[in-house]
């Protein structure tokens, strides 16, 4: 017998891939489909994104690059915080990454050691604790709803705080519920992670995509913090597989030992096509989505509440609701299920992000057009009778 690493055990899959390849095969039998659990833009990339892509491969320069990325890409990231949110980021903390999923494998990499403790709210970003697993820490699991807006709180954090952890991790706006956190909140919970001897790690990828209110970047904040983004969701590259992390100055060649370690480098046609992403004219395109996103919320959101989902709090990001379906059904993952073979709407079931409450909650991405979601909520209408 071949062994396997026991720590595999911990390792779930995503079940919404299930859900997905079913969705997709009934769809190879000639079944109308309404997909409203994909976790990406339905965008395409920007046209000049890819017509820098086209060019760098024209020109044929895609060769390794440096591990923490080209210094072209590193030094637009530094000056999008200036234009962006007005912060002075030096290039030099910039670490260019294969999507931010190696950005937070190597947060995990240089800040955990074994049996090390991370906080992590519960529901949350699934792939997070398994991380955190696959060096060997301990990921908590902290239970949150609508009273802190589905998100940690300072007060969770020193609440769960032991002398084993080394850092919180959130997103803000989060996935699977598009809440945010509040930047005094993160400024409390950074300056008592940082007084423990630990750090605040913030995930800001669904940046841009927020609706109301201006958002601030974790940079801005007194404390060294880990800011991971990426160009996945508000730049509408998700293929690319790039991604980014602003990393305390001190930990950056650490990093830059484990990515040349890990991956050597991001991928090259990637990181020049990526240079025309903060190009005014791709901007304008992508602000222009980011209100196409806040109008399908608008509508989204009402049209599940009069169905009978349970929406606390309008989420105030990304492209999720996280709806409590408990008046509607028993058990979400059969109601996902059942949605999908007897109405054909695919949704995520709560069992994705963690054990708090899952069965009592679905999430829906509105990463499809007004027209198709109308069609779904007639469609969960229907179903639910
Ligand atoms: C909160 C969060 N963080 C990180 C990621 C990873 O995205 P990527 O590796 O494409 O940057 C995702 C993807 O859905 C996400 O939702």
């Amino acid at each position: 017998m071949i062994p396997l690493a026991p720590r595999m055990g911990l390792i779930e899959p995503f079940h919404v891939m299930e859900l997905l390849a079913r969705a997709k095969a009934l769809e190879a039998q000639g079944r109308s489909i309404i997909h409203m659990e994909v976790g990406e833009p339905d965008f395409a990339t920007p046209r000049p994104v890819c017509e820098a892509g086209i060019r760098a491969l024209e020109v044929g320069d895609l060769f390794y690059t440096p591990a923490l990325g080209t210094p072209e890409l590193r030094a637009k990231i530094a000056e999008w915080y200036d234009r962006r949110y007005g912060v002075e980021v030096p290039p030099e903390r910039v670490v260019v990454t294969s999507g931010s999923s190696a950005a937070l494998l190597l947060a995990m990499g240089v800040l955990v050691d074994v049996g090390a403790e991370v906080l992590l709210a519960d529901p949350g970003y699934p792939a997070n604790r398994h991380f955190v697993r696959l060096v060997n820490g301990e990921p908590i699991n902290v239970p949150v709803g609508p009273d802190s807006n589905y998100q940690l709180t300072p007060e969770l954090t020193e609440h769960y705080w032991s002398a084993r952890t080394v850092a919180a991790l959130v997103a803000t706006p989060s996935n699977p519920t598009g809440t945010l956190v509040p930047h005094d909140a993160l400024s409390r919970m950074a300056s008592f992670a940082a007084s423990h001897g630990g750090t605040l790690i913030v995930d800001e990828i669904y940046h841009g995509l927020v609706y109301e209110g201006e958002t601030r970047t974790a940079l801005d904040l007194d404390a060294d913090v880990f800011v991971i983004n990426s160009f996945s969701k508000y730049f509408n590259m998700t293929g690319w597989r790039l991604g980014w992390m602003v990393a305390p100055q001190r930990y950056v060649r650490e990093i830059e030992k484990l990515a040349q370690n890990v991956y050597l480098s991001a991928p090259a046609p990637a990181q020049r096509a990526a240079l025309a992403a903060f190009e005014p004219g791709t901007i304008a395109i992508l602000d222009e989505r980011r209100d196409a996103f806040r109008a399908r919320r608008d509508y989204l959101v009402p049209a599940l509440r009069k169905l009978g989902f349970d929406i606390p709090q309008m989420p105030q990001g990304a492209f999720y609701v996280y709806a409590n379906c408990a008046r509607l059904a028993p058990d979400s993952y059969t109601f996902a299920r059942d949605l999908l073979e007897e109405a054909g709407v695919a949704i995520t079931p709560g069992v994705d992000f963690g054990v708090h409450r899952p069965a009592e909650h679905v999430r829906f991405a509105y990463t499809n057009s007004i027209e198709r979601l109308e069609e779904g909520v007639a469609r969960i209408e229907r179903f639910i009778g």
